[in-house]
C-alpha cells in the first residue's frame, strides 16, 4: 500500500492484478446502475434470462424480473463443471487436536443433493420454511444450500441464542422441520444444543427434527420425531433436481433486532441476492479463483451467510468455517489457523481485531502471516488505533484494509473502497459500491456537506440485493425503512458524515440499537426481556463503551419495593430470552429514571451521564432530579 497524505493507495502490483483498478467502473456504474447491474447478472447461471431488469413501486421494487434460476446450482453444480475437485469448504473444530474435514466442490454438491432428496422425502416443498439451528459445522452449509436447491426457505438462528429466542423465530416464521445438532464445543466444553432445541420446539409447529451427531454428548432422540442427519441421508440419491426459481421468489429469511422487542424475519431473494453476493465479494476482496477466504463470522448472521460461505461460493474459491473462539485454547489460535491453511483473504469484527492486539504484538510476530492479500472489516466502526494494528501487524502494511459496511437487510456490503482503486482512508468505510446511490440527509430532508453528520439513506435504484420485506409484516417494512424521508428513500439508521472526497465515515445507529461485540441487540428487546421479572417496575437499557466490544448493555431499573438478588433475575431472564451475548456489563438499581412529561425515559441522558458529556437543556425532563441522584450512582 502506498501513503499520500491521509490516504492509502494499492502498490501498482496489486492494482495490476485487481479486478476493479480504476474509477472508470464507478462512472460507467453511475451513468446507469440498472444497466451496471444487469451486466454483472450477466455472469450469474440463470435457467432463464428477466425480461425487465428493475420495477419500482414504492415502497416496493424488483429486479431482474422474469429471471428463473436456482442457488446451489450457481454454488456447486457451475463450479462442478470446471473444478469438481477443488476444495471448497474446510472446517477447523475447535479442538485443536481433531482433524479438519476437507470437502471438494464434488463432495459438497453430493451431500447437498442427498439432503434434499431427504428433505424432500419428508414433505418440504418449495416456499416451506426450515430452521437451521446449528453451530458452525459443514452440516450448517449442507442444510442451507440442500434449501435452497429445493427452494425451501431457510432460516438460521445462531446457535447461541435462547432456546426462546428461537422458539420466537420458528413461531413467526412456523417451520415444519428443524435442523439442528446434539451438541459443539465452545471455550473447551461441549454445548448441549439438543436440549435447547428441544425447548425452543415447543408450541411451535415443528413437527421433525434432524440432528446432527457431532460432539457426541448424549441427547434424548423423541421418537417419531427427531431422526439423525446420517440416517437423512445415508439412502438418498446424490442427486436431485434443483427447482427452478423466480427471480423474485425468496431465498431465505434472517431474522434480526428491531426497534421494538420483537425481531424482524429479513427477506432476501434469489435473483438480487445471488448477483449481489457474487459480485460485491469477488470486487471488495478481490477474491481470485485459488484464494483460501476465512470469514470468521457465524453463520447465525448475515456476515456469515454472505460472506463466510456464500460469496466464497459463488466465486467458486475455498472457504474455511470455525468452530470455535479465536482465541481458544490458545490466544493466537486464529493466527495458527490463518498459518495452517495460508489464507489469503480475512475478515473480522473490530472487537476482534482489539482483543487480538490486547494481547500483544508477539503473539502475531510468532507467526507466517505472508499469505494474507486482503483484510476486512464488518459490523462495527473500526477505531483508528486498531485500523493501524490490524494494518502493520497483521498486514504487514501490504494488506489494503476494506472497510465494510452494510446490514443483514442490505444482504451484501454497499459501502467499502475496492482495494484495486482506493483511496483507503483509517475509520472511513469508503465509496459507496459502484451502482448505489447513498445520500446523508440532515434534519431538513436536504443532503449534508461534507463533514456534516446526518442519516445516511440508500436511494433508486437502491441494490439488488435490498430486502423485500419483513417476513408477513408488510407494514413494519414500510414504517421502519420508509417513512423517515418518504417511500422512495430507504432509511438505513446509521448516522453518517463523508470527506470531501466523498468517503463515508459511519459514526453509530440513531435508533435504539447497540452492537455489542458486532452483533446486533435491540435495547428494547432487551428491556422487554428484563420487565417480565415480577419485581421490575421499569427499566431502561443502553449501551455503554467497552474498550474491546466496543459497546455493552447496561440496565437500569427501578424497583417494585425491596428486592435481593436483583442482579441475578436479570442475568437469569436475559440468557433465558436472548442469550449470553446480550448479557449486561452492569446492572443498577435506581430509584428513578428521567423522563420527558409524557412518560418516556430518556435513555440519551442515561448514555451522556456515563460518558460524562454535557447534558443539554433539561428542562424539558418531568423529574430532573433523577438526573442528580443518577450521578452520585454511576460515580
Ligand atoms: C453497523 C452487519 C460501522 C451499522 C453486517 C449497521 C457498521 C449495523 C459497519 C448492521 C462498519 C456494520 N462500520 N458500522 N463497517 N458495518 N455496521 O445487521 O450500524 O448485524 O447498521 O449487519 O452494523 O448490523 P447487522
Amino acid at each position: 500500500m502506498i501513503k499520500k497524505k491521509k490516504l492509502y493507495y494499492p502498490s501498482s502490483d496489486f492494482k495490476k492484478n485487481a479486478w476493479v483498478k480504476s474509477k472508470e467502473t464507478y462512472k460507467k456504474a453511475k451513468k446507469d446502475p440498472v444497466k451496471f447491474w444487469e451486466g454483472l447478472a450477466k455472469e450469474v447461471y440463470w435457467r432463464k434470462k428477466w425480461k425487465k431488469a428493475f420495477e419500482h413501486k414504492p415502497p416496493f421494487f424488483k429486479w431482474f424480473l422474469g429471471g428463473k434460476l436456482n442457488f446451489s446450482e450457481n454454488c456447486l453444480d457451475k463450479n462442478i463443471e470446471t473444478k469438481k475437485n477443488k476444495v471448497a469448504l474446510i472446517w477447523e473444530p475447535e479442538p485443536s487436536d481433531e482433524r479438519p474435514r476437507y470437502f471438494t466442490y464434488y463432495d459438497l454438491y453430493r451431500k447437498v443433493n442427498k439432503l434434499a432428496n431427504g428433505l424432500k422425502k419428508m414433505g418440504v416443498k418449495k416456499g416451506d420454511r426450515v430452521g437451521i439451528y446449528l453451530p458452525m459445522i459443514p452440516e450448517a452449509v449442507i442444510a442451507m444450500l440442500a434449501c435452497t436447491r429445493i427452494g425451501a426457505v431457510h432460516s438460521v438462528v445462531f446457535s447461541a441464542y435462547s432456546p426462546q429466542a428461537l422458539q420466537v423465530r420458528l413461531q413467526d416464521t412456523e417451520e415444519k422441520i428443524l435442523i439442528t445438532a446434539d451438541g459443539y464445543y465452545r471455550g473447551g466444553k461441549i454445548i448441549d444444543l439438543k436440549k435447547n432445541a428441544d425447548e425452543g420446539v415447543k408450541d411451535t409447529k415443528v413437527k421433525k427434527l434432524v440432528v446432527v451427531k457431532r460432539a457426541g454428548n448424549k441427547v434424548n432422540m423423541k421418537k417419531g420425531r427427531d431422526v439423525w442427519w446420517d440416517d437423512t441421508i445415508s439412502k438418498e440419491d446424490d442427486f436431485c433436481k434443483p427447482e427452478v426459481m423466480d427471480s423474485e421468489d425468496p431465498l431465505f429469511v434472517l431474522y434480526t433486532s428491531g426497534s421494538t422487542g420483537k425481531p424482524k424475519g429479513i427477506v432476501h431473494t434469489c435473483g438480487g441476492y445471488t448477483t449481489q453476493a457474487k459480485f460485491t465479494g469477488k470486487w471488495i476482496f478481490d477474491i481470485k479463483e485459488n484464494d483460501i477466504f476465512w470469514s470468521m463470522s457465524d453463520i447465525g448472521w448475515i456476515t456469515g451467510h454472505t460472506y463466510s460461505v456464500y460469496s466464497p461460493l459463488l466465486n467458486g474459491t475455498t472457504c474455511i468455517i470455525f468452530e470455535g473462539a479465536p482465541n481458544w485454547p490458545v490466544p493466537d489460535r486464529w493466527c495458527q489457523i490463518i498459518e495452517k491453511y495460508a489464507v489469503n483473504i480475512f475478515y473480522t469484527a473490530p472487537t476482534a481485531i482489539r482483543m487480538f492486539q490486547k494481547y500483544g504484538d508477539d503473539l502475531v510476530k510468532k507467526h507466517d502471516l505472508s499469505s494474507l492479500k486482503v483484510l476486512g472489516s464488518v459490523g462495527e466502526p473500526i477505531d483508528k488505533g486498531s485500523w493501524l494494528w490490524y494494518f502493520e501487524k497483521v498486514g504487514n502494511k501490504k494488506c489494503p484494509i476494506v472497510d465494510t459496511w452494510w446490514q443483514t437487510e442490505t444482504g451484501g456490503i454497499l459501502l467499502s473502497s475496492l482495494p484495486g482503486v482506493g483511496p483507503i482512508k483509517p475509520t472511513f468505510a469508503g465509496l459507496p459500491f459502484p451502482g448505489i446511490k447513498f445520500d446523508i440527509l440532515n434534519n431538513n430532508g436536504k443532503s449534508c456537506k461534507s463533514g456534516e453528520k446526518g442519516d445516511l439513506v440508500i436511494l433508486p435504484p437502491f441494490s439488488p440485493g435490498l430486502l423485500r420485506g419483513v417476513y408477513k409484516n408488510t407494514k413494519r417494512y414500510k414504517k421502519t425503512y420508509w417513512s423517515e424521508y418518504g417511500d422512495e428513500v430507504y432509511f438505513t439508521s446509521d448516522i453518517a458524515h463523508k470527506d470531501k472526497n466523498g468517503l463515508i465515515r459511519i459514526v453509530g445507529r440513531s435508533d435504539d440499537m447497540i452492537k455489542v461485540a458486532g452483533h446486533r441487540i435491540s435495547t428494547g428487546e432487551m428491556e422487554d426481556t428484563v420487565s417480565k421479572i415480577p419485581s421490575i417496575l421499569e427499566c431502561a437499557v443502553i449501551g455503554i463503551p467497552d474498550e474491546i466490544k466496543g459497546e455493552v448493555p447496561a440496565v437500569f431499573e427501578v424497583l417494585k419495593g425491596n428486592w435481593k438478588k436483583i442482579e441475578d433475575l436479570v442475568v437469569v431472564e436475559i440468557k433465558k430470552g436472548i442469550g449470553p451475548i446480550a448479557l449486561p456489563k452492569k446492572i443498577y438499581v435506581v430509584n428513578d429514571l428521567p423522563k420527558t412529561r409524557s412518560g418516556k425515559i430518556m435513555r440519551r441522558i442515561l448514555r451522556k451521564i456515563f460518558t460524562n458529556e454535557d447534558l443539554g437543556d433539561l428542562s424539558t425532563l418531568a423529574n430532573p432530579e433523577s438526573v442528580e441522584e443518577l450521578k452520585k450512582t454511576l460515580k
